[in-house]
């Protein structure tokens, strides 16, 4: 039986936005800002990160479905790349999760090609059991030690997303 064990609540995860993006205004205060958004776990934390961002700031989502090989050959699928041309602007990619690092590890190397002025990483949960791929995580909102957790845009096969707060989950 599925069991849903409350972990995180809607009342820490609006304090921890919040105080994340008065930060974030405060670092980038006459950057050029674009947040980027990992598709498609990182959308209810996007909507509520950039509401609690104060300065003017664009925003882009990136898909990646899959990437393969080694660090010196991976190969990134993308969904979606991103929009907005990245050349000198300040990017922060927005992720739901860091688990072995490999996706933002790729996805880092990628978006120094485009010629940003700066790329950084801010995600919601840093969970660090499962690291493969040492990578800077600028902001985190949360640390995990490890377990498989879901809600708040966060997944397991697709299913709930939509729950308010996160919750771990037991098979
Ligand atoms: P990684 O850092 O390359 O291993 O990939 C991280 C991605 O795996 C996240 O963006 C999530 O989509 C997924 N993921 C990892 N751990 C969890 C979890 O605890 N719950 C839900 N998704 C997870
Ligand atoms: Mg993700």
């Amino acid at each position: 039986m599925t069991q849903l064990i409350p972990m995180i609540s809607e009342e820490e995860i609006r304090t921890q936005v919040k105080e994340t993006g008065h930060r974030i205004s405060s670092d980038y205060e006459g950057k050029n800002l674009v947040l980027a958004g990992v598709l498609k776990g990182a959308f209810v934390f996007l909507a509520d990160l950039t509401r609690a961002i104060t300065i003017d700031h664009e925003i882009d989502l990136i898909g990646v479905s899959s990437y393969s090989g080694t660090t010196s050959t991976r190969e990134m699928t993308f969904t979606k790349k991103p929009d907005i041309d990245l050349e000198g602007k300040d990017v922060l990619l927005v992720e739901d999760i860091v688990d072995t690092g490999n996706t933002l590890s790729a996805l880092l190397e990628y978006i120094k090609t485009l010629n940003p002025a700066s790329v950084k990483i801010c995600t919601l949960i840093n969970k660090h059991e499962r690291r493969e791929t040492e990578i800077d995580v600028t902001y985190s909102c949360f640390t995990l030690e490890k377990g498989f957790i879901v809600g708040y845009g966060l997944d397991y096969n697709e299913l709930y997303r939509n729950l308010p707060a996160i919750f771990d989950l037991k098979l």
